[in-house]
């Protein structure tokens, strides 16, 4: 996972530089959604963890097992030594992709018992397909899957650089996301800020529960992150 463009070592070093000064608005928008949730699940998958630098310990604690994939080793190490002593089992298997193929059924066998965490994963996925046309199928057939389940996912739309810094009161929790943007475009003023794509952006549209936060991931590089929740096929 080392050179895995969703995480890796970069990522680890970015989190200990920054996870408690930097990622702090981002983080408290988090924990106020995840916590915030009225779910009565205590099973988790939880899926892309890294050293779960951003989760609520609160939301962590309360949970009696956890199913844990992440193919970082480090990813396990860390997540253990900052959230012990908990009662979760690490998976070797990928749950997601594997060798460009679908290989995400293997999380029906969690149905219906455990609600899914998608922890920063689904905004990166295209990172892991050779072609978009790849990458869509995969899409149209994992969200056919996950509709079947209870989820939270928090993960990236967009992404940009920044020359200039953001007004801090752009550091709260918005209810769409042109809301975001109309606040960004007002106190970026004159510069222009060009979007990466994460194609991801109307992924979610079948769920009704959504906020979008920013996280400034490192100094100037901001992420848009929306933050679901579906209480699987129940009316919402
Ligand atoms: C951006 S990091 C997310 C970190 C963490 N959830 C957080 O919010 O701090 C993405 C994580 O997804 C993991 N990952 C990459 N491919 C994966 C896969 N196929 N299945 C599960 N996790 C994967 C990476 O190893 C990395 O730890």
């Amino acid at each position: 996972m080392i050179r895995n463009l969703t995480g890796g070592v970069l990522y680890h070093y970015l989190a200990l530089k920054h996870r408690n000064h930097l990622w702090n608005p981002f983080k408290s928008s988090l924990s106020r959604f995840i916590n915030g949730l009225s779910t009565d699940s205590n099973k988790l998958v939880l899926i892309g963890p890294s050293g779960g630098y951003c989760l609520p310990q609160k939301f962590i604690t309360k949970l009696n097992k956890i199913e844990a994939f992440d193919p970082d080793l480090l990813a396990k190490i860390i997540f253990n030594s900052r959230h012990s002593p908990i009662n979760i089992k690490w998976h070797s298997r990928d749950c997601l992709v594997n060798d460009q193929s679908s290989n995400f059924q293997i999380l029906n066998q969690f149905k219906p018992s455990h609600i899914i965490l998608l922890s920063n994963i689904y905004g990166q996925m295209r990172c892991l397909f050779k072609s978009e046309r790849l990458y869509n199928s995969w899409k149209v057939n994992f969200l056919n899957l996950i509709k079947g389940f209870e989820f939270i996912s928090y993960h990236d739309i967009y992404s940009f650089k920044s020359t200039f810094k953001l007004n801090s009161t752009l550091n709260k929790t918005y209810n769409s996301f042109d809301l975001l943007k109309n606040d960004l475009v007002l106190y970026s003023k004159t510069q222009k800020i060009e979007f990466v794509d994460h194609l991801t952006h109307d992924d979610f549209d079948f769920v009704k529960k959504k906020v979008y936060f920013l996280w400034e991931l490192h100094p100037n590089n901001y992420h848009i992150i929306e933050a679901v929740y579906y209480n699987g096929r129940r009316p919402q």
